[in-house]
C-alpha cells in the first residue's frame, strides 16, 4: 500500500474562523479538516494550498466544472441582458422548448424557479390543489428541499420530532428493508400509507420521490419497480411527482432522466442541481391542466426565474451533453466504475451491496459499525486526494457520483485510491467500527 503524505488543514485557520462565525449554526462542512476549494476544471478541484483533488462527489458541475461552453454562455448573456420574466425573450422559450423535447409529451409546461425547493414546494401546492386531496407519502430519509413546506417531506434533515400527520413515510425500495421481493414490498408499502391517510380523511396528493433515492442510500434496483407503485398512488387518487434533482440531465446513463429506467410517467417532474452547471436553474415539467388550476387561486411569480442568464446556462448544458455524448459517457464509464468497485469489495465482510446506474453508486457496509467505517473511507479518499460522500439513513453507505465527463484515466485514479482506502478500514485493528450508529 502507498504511504499517503497526510492533508494538514489548520483548524484553527482564520478562514474557518470566520465563516463559523459568519454562518453560525447553519454552517456544514465536510471533512475533520475542512477543505478550501478556489478553482476547477473538469472532474478536478484545486485546493488553497495547490493540491489537485479528483472529484467524484458533485453533480451539480455536471459536465464538469467550469465547462468553457457553459461559462462563455453565462458570460455573454450576462454581458447582453438579465432581467426577469415578464418580458418576452427567445434564448427563455428556445430553453423552454429543448427542454420539454426530452419529457414525455403530456408533461406541456415548464414553470423556471430558482431552487428545486422551490419547484417541490410549487409540486406540493399544484398535488393538493388538483385532488383535492392533503396527504403525501415520502420514503424514511428523504430529502426534497428546505422550504417550510419541503421540509416536512424531508425526514433525511430531521434531527428530532416526528412526521406532521399529513406526511407518512415508508421505508425505502432496499432489500434490507424488503428482502428479495424489493417491487412487492415497496408496492404493498405505498398502498398502506395511502389507506392510512384515506382513513385519516386526508387523502392521497401525491407521492413523490427521487427517482435514485439517492438520500435513502442509492437505490437503483431492479428498474422497474416504481412501475406498480405508481399504479397503486393513481388507484388511491393520487399524483405522482418524479425528483429529478438527483437523477436528471443524464446521470445514471439510461436516458435523460431517472424514472425513464422505470417506465413510468410522472404527472409532475421536479429538477434543478445539474440543471444549470452552478448557475441556480430549477424547474417544474407539469401537465397544463394541472397547472392551470393552481393559477385560479394564486399568481405565480418568481424574480429571479427563468431570466435570459439562466435559460443561456440552460441551453448551453443540454448542448453539452448532446455535443460531448455524456449520457453514453455516464453508461459505458459509470459500468466500468461499478465493475471495478464489485471487484474491489468481492468476498469483503464488510460490505452488504453495491449498487448502481450510470454516473451514481453507493457501497452499503454491513453492521453497526458501518457509519464510522463509511466516514473513514471517505476521510481515507481525502487524504489520497479524491472526493466522495455518505448516504443513508445512518450514514452506512459510500455515495460516489462524479461528473458525468468522468474518463477512463479518472476512473483508474478512483479505483486505485478506493482500493487502498478500503484495504486501510478494513485491516484496522478493531476497525473504526466501534463509533455510533447515528451521527
Ligand atoms: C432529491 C433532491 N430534491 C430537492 C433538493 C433541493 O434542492 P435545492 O437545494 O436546489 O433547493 C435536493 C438537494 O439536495 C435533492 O437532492
Amino acid at each position: 500500500m502507498t504511504t499517503v503524505p497526510r492533508v494538514t488543514t489548520d483548524m484553527t485557520s482564520p478562514l474557518l474562523a470566520r465563516r463559523l462565525a459568519n454562518a453560525g449554526a447553519a454552517s456544514i462542512l465536510f471533512y475533520n479538516q475542512p477543505l478550501e476549494l478556489v478553482r476547477g476544471q473538469g472532474a478536478w478541484l484545486e485546493a488553497a494550498d495547490g493540491t489537485l483533488y479528483l472529484d467524484a462527489y458533485n453533480n451539480v458541475p455536471s459536465v464538469g466544472h467550469c465547462h468553457p461552453k457553459v461559462v462563455a454562455a453565462i458570460a455573454e448573456q450576462t454581458a447582453k441582458l438579465a432581467i426577469h420574466s415578464r418580458y418576452l425573450h427567445e434564448i427563455v422559450e428556445s430553453y423552454l422548448e429543448r427542454l420539454k423535447a426530452s419529457f414525455p409529451s403530456d408533461l406541456a409546461n415548464i414553470v423556471l424557479c430558482c431552487t428545486a425547493s422551490e419547484a417541490n414546494d410549487l409540486a406540493m401546492r399544484i398535488a393538493m390543489r388538483a385532488t383535492g386531496r392533503r396527504g403525501f407519502i415520502i420514503t424514511e430519509n428523504a430529502y426534497h428541499g428546505s422550504t417550510l413546506a419541503t421540509i416536512d417531506i424531508s425526514p433525511a434533515l430531521w434531527k428530532r420530532g416526528s412526521p406532521l400527520a399529513y406526511v407518512r413515510l415508508v421505508p425505502p425500495p432496499s432489500r434490507r428493508a424488503y428482502g428479495d421481493d424489493i417491487t412487492g414490498g415497496f408496492t404493498a408499502a405505498v398502498a398502506q400509507a395511502a389507506a392510512a391517510l384515506e382513513a385519516d380523511g386526508l387523502g392521497l396528493a401525491a407521492f413523490i420521490c427521487d427517482s435514485i433515492f439517492s438520500s435513502d442510500g442509492v437505490l437503483t434496483d431492479p428498474p422497474g419497480f416504481l412501475g406498480p407503485v405508481v399504479e397503486t398512488v393513481r388507484a388511491a387518487g393520487g399524483l405522482y411527482i418524479a425528483d429529478e434533482v438527483q437523477s436528471g440531465f443524464g446521470r445514471t446513463g439510461a436516458g435523460m432522466w431517472g424514472f425513464q429506467r422505470h417506465g413510468v410517467q410522472p404527472d409532475m417532474v421536479t429538477m434543478g442541481k445539474a440543471m444549470g452547471n452552478g448557475y441556480p436553474v430549477a424547474g417544474l415539467a407539469v401537465r397544463p391542466e394541472l397547472l392551470s388550476q393552481l393559477c385560479e387561486d394564486i399568481v405565480y411569480f418568481n424574480t429571479y426565474a427563468g431570466n435570459p442568464v439562466a435559460a443561456a446556462a440552460g441551453l448551453a448544458v443540454l448542448d453539452v451533453i448532446e455535443q460531448e455524448k455524456l449520457i453514453d459517457n455516464a453508461a459505458h464509464q459509470g459500468a466500468v466504475l461499478l465493475a471495478g468497485i464489485r471487484d474491489i469489495v468481492a468476498g469483503n465482510p464488510l460490505i452488504s451491496e453495491v449498487r448502481g446506474a450510470g454516473f451514481f453508486i453507493g457501497v452499503e457496509f454491513a453492521g453497526v459499525g458501518a457509519p464510522a467505517r463509511v466516514k473513514a473511507i471517505v476521510e481515507g479518499l481525502r487524504q489520497r486526494r479524491v472526493l466522495i460522500g455518505t448516504t443513508g439513513r445512518y450514514g452506512e453507505s459510500l455515495k460516489i457520483r462524479p461528473p458525468l465527463c468522468f474518463s477512463d484515466k479518472e476512473v483508474a485514479i478512483f479505483l486505485e485510491a478506493f482500493a487502498e482506502a478500503l484495504a486501510e478500514v478494513t485491516a484496522a485493528p478493531d476497525g473504526p467500527g466501534t463509533g455510533p450508529v447515528h451521527d
